[in-house]
């Protein structure tokens, strides 16, 4: 079968950065609580008029140069805040991208929406709808925070991360695979924006904010990233010592630890650039990768060298998670 070759990669976050001091500032909370209960210290929000369309053309015009192209066959986004409820984001990404007539459409698995978006591409690539496409995770959280509320303002950051595919070989660096996907719709409540849509149209303002049960939240997080990572090794035919890098979602410092030790590699191994960017809902897992090829000083990642085993792991709101993995091809960041 046709695999779904990585051959670009791209990142951008907004250029303003708020530390834990800010947030702290507005918040019952303490620069301290943050850093150690999250791992997070800083994270970048829009300013008013940046909107998530303007943060996925960023990252995809910085995949296409990284994969040295001007064309794709289709463009997949995954977010949960889209510009409008309606239409969809990604055809107005690709207009703006130069992309002409080519498929655009949305994907919606909060913060396991990249992985889903690599899935139903790598569906596309291998159905030979398309030779290429541009994968873009993309979320402007800042726009759907409560600001009071400290179970979720402080995590949260703005950010865009982006893929180039084309088909290929299944042997060679870069394919994509196996893929492992699964939800629970029954733990819907854990993390949702409860107004806005058909079953409240017109909410009360705190209804169109996300909300999050943490604590539940993170146990479900580390449980199946672990499972589903297990099931990707299992069917790839790798051990856990197998793997030169985790990426997984990045949720919470702690989960990033615990999921390491679940699945028996050393934490040393995992990628994560929460520190400085926050949790970026369906950017984070590109915006690591992309961060790992071209590290900040100041993050604990990478660097990922061509031939590394890779292993990508996300969970979100669904409850949705998946998982996939490739050995990291020839590429680097534009
Ligand atoms: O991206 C999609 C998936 N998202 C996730 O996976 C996120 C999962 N959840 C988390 O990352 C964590 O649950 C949080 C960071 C949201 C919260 O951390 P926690 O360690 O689970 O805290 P907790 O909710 O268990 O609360 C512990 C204590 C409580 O006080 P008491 O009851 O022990 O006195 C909270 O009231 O910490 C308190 N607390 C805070 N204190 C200062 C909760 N949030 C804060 C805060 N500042 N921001």
């Amino acid at each position: 079968m046709t695999a779904a070759v990585v051959t670009g990669v791209g990142g951008w976050v907004p250029p303003r950065v708020v530390t834990n001091a800010e947030v702290a500032a507005r918040l019952d909370t303490t620069e301290e609580w943050i850093a150690t209960r999250t791992g997070v210290r800083t994270r970048h929000w829009v300013e008013p008029g940046t909107s998530t369309v303007d943060m996925a053309v960023m990252a995809g015009e910085r995949a296409l140069k990284s994969a040295g192209v001007t064309e794709v066959g289709a463009v997949v986004l995954a977010t949960t805040t889209p510009d409008r409820l309606c239409p969809a984001s990604a055809p107005e990404v690709a207009a703006r991208l130069g992309l002409g007539p080519v498929a655009a459409f949305d994907v919606g698995a909060v913060c396991a929406g990249f992985v889903y978006a690599l899935a139903v591409s790598a569906g596309l690539i291998g159905a030979r709808v398309a030779e290429s496409v541009l994968v873009i995770g993309a979320d402007t959280f800042s726009s759907i925070l409560d600001p009071t509320d400290r179970g979720t303002a402080m995590i949260f950051g703005d950010g865009a991360g982006a893929f180039v595919l084309r088909a290929g070989d299944c042997a060679e660096l870069g394919a994509l695979g196996p893929f492992d996907l699964g939800s629970d719709g029954e733990l819907a409540d854990l993390i949702m924006i409860p107004g806005g849509g058909s079953r409240d149209p017109a909410p009360e303002t705190s209804d169109r904010y996300f909300a999050m049960q943490g604590k539940a939240t993170f146990q479900h997080a580390v449980r199946r990233m672990a499972t589903s990572s297990q099931a990707v090794l299992e069917a790839r035919g790798w051990r856990a010592d197998d793997v030169d890098w985790l990426v997984g979602h990045q949720a919470n410092r702690r989960i990033l630890d615990a999921l390491a030790d679940a699945v028996d590699l050393p934490r040393e191994r995992l990628i994560s650039n929460i520190d400085r960017v926050g949790n970026t809902s369906a950017a984070s897992i590109p915006l690591a990768i992309a961060d790992a090829l071209a590290p900040d000083p100041t993050s604990s990642g990478g660097p990922l060298a061509p031939g590394d085993n890779v292993l990508l792991t996300a969970f979100g709101g669904g409850l949705a998670w998946g998982s996939t993995a490739l050995r990291w091809p020839a590429v680097g960041q534009a």
